[in-house]
Order: C-alpha cells, then structure tokens, then sequence
C-alpha cells in the first residue's frame, strides 16, 4: 500500500515531550509550540490584558500576535513561530506577561 510518506521516503521524525501547564504533551521535531498544542487539543493558551478572553492561534504566519505564550519562563513568544525543543516548559499567558514585575 502506497502512503504520501513511502512515497517521498520520509522517516517518522524524532519523539520528545514538553511541558504545558505541569501537563506532559507529546512532540515532534519541527512542530511548532502551537502545533504540539493543537495536537493535544489545547486551542487556547493566552488571556488578553484587558478582558481576560482566551487566545490561541489566529493567523499562525506570525503576524497577529494572538498566539503569545511563555515558553521556559520568557512571555510574548509567538507559539505559531517558536519550534518546540525537547524539555521546554511553556506555560498560559495572562495579560501582558509580565505579572511577576507588577509592584
Ligand atoms: S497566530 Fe498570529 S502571530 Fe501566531
């Protein structure tokens, strides 16, 4: 039986796991955070500053910003941009992201 991968000679990419909110989700190389959350069915992962409503992907080419998330303790990475790397920790995004240097 023919599949797109035999066809082109692909090989199952490598395994690893990241962090999400003390949660472990499963991902590949060359996923992009917001990939390996889409694929664990997480859609949004970012509040906005002024509402609260929840945010995720929208344009996922890196232009809109509504995708932001921190990853490994940085806030406002775009999830859609960032690759994952085995032993990140990516967390929810509230506001701005910069709660912990409000005085
Ligand atoms: S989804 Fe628009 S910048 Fe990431």
């Amino acid at each position: 039986m023919r599949s797109p991968r035999s066809l082109v000679g692909g090989s199952p990419a490598g395994q690893f796991t990241v962090a999400f909110d003390g949660r472990e989700l499963s991902a590949q190389e060359g996923q992009s955070v917001a990939a390996v959350l889409w694929s664990a069915g997480i859609l949004a992962w970012r509040t906005t500053r002024v509402t609260g409503a929840p945010r995720g992907v929208f344009c996922g080419i890196g232009t809109c910003y509504d995708c932001l998330v921190t990853v490994n303790g940085r806030p406002n990475q775009r999830a859609c941009l960032i690759p994952a790397r085995p032993g990140d920790t990516v967390t929810t995004q509230e506001g701005d992201g910069h709660a912990d240097l409000t005085v």
